[in-house]
């Protein structure tokens, strides 16, 4: 069974503030101990503030960000430019704002003719940063962040979705779940994300109070949603939550 951590604070900001702080803290130790930082972002908005505050001047120095490698857990299958990109949302609040150097970003392309190609072209990029095949394992990643979505979605691995079962490939193509937006995804695979040393989701508000109860609380919630079947062999996993996500649970 992983090592679980449940962590609460009082609201959005404070979540927001410990979620940069323990960013922080991980790329100062994997950078101590292995001389650079493996750091894989989440999507969607939960995350955009604690984003803002890694880039503010409270981290100036604080972070070596030439040893900070940068990949991304998702993404969308739409241009960098448009507004539901994950890599539009990280530049608009980190990347363009953090002295990370251009070459330390690897963003999962779009531009293919399909979310398969996508996926491969994104695993063999990731592959070369670790001198690996891809019909290697996956690597170990220092760091993941994962949201969770109100239907029990994490990254863009959505209930019911076949990607759910891929056993070897690192990334894959994912249709759409049944949330905004509606638009095809590429998405690391269960094995990518069960590869990590931790997991640190970040989940805030009211809205996903009742399905982060069936997914911390219920037996057979590794069954049904993708954010419990995330359980890393080596990792630990990390919940971040805010009051008002965290009002349900019975066990903190
Ligand atoms: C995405 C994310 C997705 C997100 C959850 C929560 O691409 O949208 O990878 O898994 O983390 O849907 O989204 P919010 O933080 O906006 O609630």
């Amino acid at each position: 069974m992983p090592d679980r951590q449940i962590v609460v604070h009082e609201d959005a900001a404070k979540l927001a503030k410990e979620a940069a702080d323990w960013i922080a803290r991980c790329a100062s130790q994997a950078i101590a101990e292995r001389g650079r930082f493996l750091l894989a972002l989440s999507g969607g908005s939960t995350p955009e503030q604690a984003y803002l505050d890694l880039a503010s001047p409270r981290f100036e120095g604080k972070i070596a960000w030439t040893k900070v490698l940068i990949f991304f857990g998702d993404e969308r299958f739409v241009p960098p430019n448009d507004a539901r990109s994950n890599l539009g949302m990280a530049t608009r609040t980190l990347l363009s704002r953090a002295p990370i150097p251009y070459g330390n970003v690897f963003p999962i392309a779009t531009q293919t003719r399909t979310t398969d190609e996508a996926a491969e072209q994104y695993e063999t990029a990731v592959a070369r940063q670790f001198g690996l095949s891809d019909t290697s394992p996956p690597p170990a990643l220092d760091l993941v962040l994962l949201g969770l979505g109100d239907d029990g979605h994490t990254a863009s691995l959505f209930p019911g979705n076949p990607s759910l079962g891929i056993k070897r490939k690192w990334f894959a193509g994912s249709p759409p779940g049944v949330l905004p937006p509606p638009v095809d995804r590429i998405t690391a695979t269960l094995p990518m994300l069960n590869a990590a040393r931790e997991i640190l989701f970040l989940v805030g508000g009211g809205k996903k109070a009742n399905i982060l109860k069936s997914i911390l609380e219920s037996p057979d919630a590794a069954t049904k949603y993708p954010a419990a079947m995330v359980n890393p062999s080596r990792g630990k996993v990390t919940w971040l939550l805010d009051k008002a996500a965290a009002a349900l649970l019975t066990q903190r």
